[in-house]
């Protein structure tokens, strides 16, 4: 038996708190505990008492209420997980910004538990550049943001804004929950259930002197994006994270690596006993030959130094040649990803399948550059090809969508 999960189900001040009743009423039918604290506005357009009589909880939304529970800390401290919806402009700019002027930003700030969004307003609001901004920091500290779907609006108006139906909040938690299962005891049932991945993401540094490096622009979204999908599908995951402009998922096993050479030492340390990697690490193919102890001046003259640069070992390759020399040793499945253009001498697709040949790994993810190349944005577009004669996989969408789709082809690989 395992516990029973906590939800704090938080409420904004939009016309699609209405919408929210069912959503607290799947999570009641599903067997959770859910305390809901709306904010003072939302209780304009659904009042108090209906989230009492739904949630069977008393039901406060100032942190001056009922203070002998000291709720304003217990509440996001207990949590399992905390969805807000609908998530307003003004309740998005408040959490952006780390606000605690209510109970509920109080409890998002005290919580450690996954917070997902649902932000909900009119298009305007939504595409307004400072709601942009504050969503795109709400995702980079790992908060997971729902998008709201494009249809009728509270007045005549259509377009990007509407909070999604309470089905589909409910699934996206349910994801959630699963991804953070390490706090409610291991899932048997799911398509990596008892299995351990290694996802590698970032982009590595490699030092010049103490205070200059030579890097690269990857974000580490796409393979946190793995680590996340991975988890939902009930894996054990070792994150090796370079450096990331994205925040670590919940629930996955974290070790950091600055330059080519650490992030090798870590990838082979943790693929001992695991059954999957997934290289989406941009590692750096060249380093500084020298590392200079104290910071290279300049020295008087208009002259400047030489760089000298030596190869990083290729640890995609160094994986996929230790598993053919010892065939039970290294994992299964290893997955790498490839960054592509087209040019005289073949296709994009003519490149890939000779990278993957040439790697010898079991799937590579391949990326049309130029097309999208994806550092640092939202979405993607990338084909996964198979080195046995599986079906090429397209997929274009969020980079969640496309995690997805890595970690389809990865089970179906294991299994196969
Ligand atoms: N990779 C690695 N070790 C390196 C370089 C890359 O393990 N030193 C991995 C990456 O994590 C990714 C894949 O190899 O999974 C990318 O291969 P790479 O040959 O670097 O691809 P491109 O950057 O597309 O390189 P090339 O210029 O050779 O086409």
């Amino acid at each position: 038996m395992t516990a029973q999960q906590r939800i704090v189900l938080g409420i904004g001040g939009g016309i699609a708190a209405y919408k929210v009743a069912a959503l607290l009423r799947l999570f009641k039918e599903s067997g959770r505990h859910v305390d809901v604290v709306p904010t003072e506005a939302s209780l304009q357009f659904v009042g108090r008492a209906t989230w009492e009589a739904l949630s069977g909880r008393p039901v406060h939304t100032g942190v001056f209420e009922a203070v002998e529970d000291v709720n304003h800390v217990r509440l996001g401290q207990e949590a399992d997980l905390v969805v807000i919806a609908p998530a307003t402009a003004d309740l998005v700019a408040r959490l952006a910004a780390g606000m605690a002027n209510d109970l509920l930003t109080n409890t998002v700030l005290a919580s450690r538990a996954p917070v997902m969004i649902a932000p909900a307003m009119h298009t305007e609001m939504w595409e307004n550049p400072a709601t942009t901004a504050n969503i795109a920091t709400l995702r980079s500290r790992g908060i997971t943001v729902v998008d709201p779907g494009v249809g009728r609006l509270t007045g005549k108006d259509s377009g990007p804004g509407r909070l999604p139906e309470a089905q589909e909040l409910f699934d996206a938690a349910q994801r959630l929950l699963a991804a953070a299962s390490h706090l409610v005891g291991p899932r048997t049932d799911l398509p990596l259930s008892g299995r351990t991945v290694v996802v590698s993401a970032g982009g590595t540094r490699e030092p010049l002197d103490p205070v200059r490096f030579l890097g690269n622009r990857s974000s580490g979204k796409q393979g946190t994006a793995v680590a996340r999908a991975a988890l939902a599908a009930g894996a054990t995951v070792k994150l090796i994270a370079a450096h990331l402009e994205t925040g670590v998922p919940p629930g996955v096993e974290l070790v950091t690596a600055s330059t080519a050479l650490e992030l090798r030492d870590a990838v082979t340390a943790a693929c001992e006993g695991a059954d999957a990697v997934v290289m989406a690490a941009a590692v750096a193919d060249f380093r500084p030959a020298d590392y200079a102890d104290s910071k290279i001046k300049k020295k008087g003259d208009d002259g400047a130094p030489t760089l000298t640069l030596v190869r990083n070992p290729d640890i995609l390759a160094s994986l996929v040649d230790q598993r053919r020399e010892d065939p039970a040793s290294g994992p299964a499945v290893i997955v790498g990803f490839a960054a592509e253009t087209g040019d005289d001498d073949g296709s994009v697709m003519d490149h890939a399948r000779s990278k993957l040949a040439r790697k010898g790994c079991d799937l590579l993810v391949v990326n049309e550059v130029g097309a999208t190349l994806g550092f640092g944005t939202e979405d993607n577009t990338v084909t996964i090809l198979s080195a046995d004669d599986a079906p090429e996989v397209h997929v274009a969408g969020t980079k969640d969508e496309v995690a997805e789709a890595v970690v389809t082809a990865l089970a179906a690989a294991l299994n196969r």
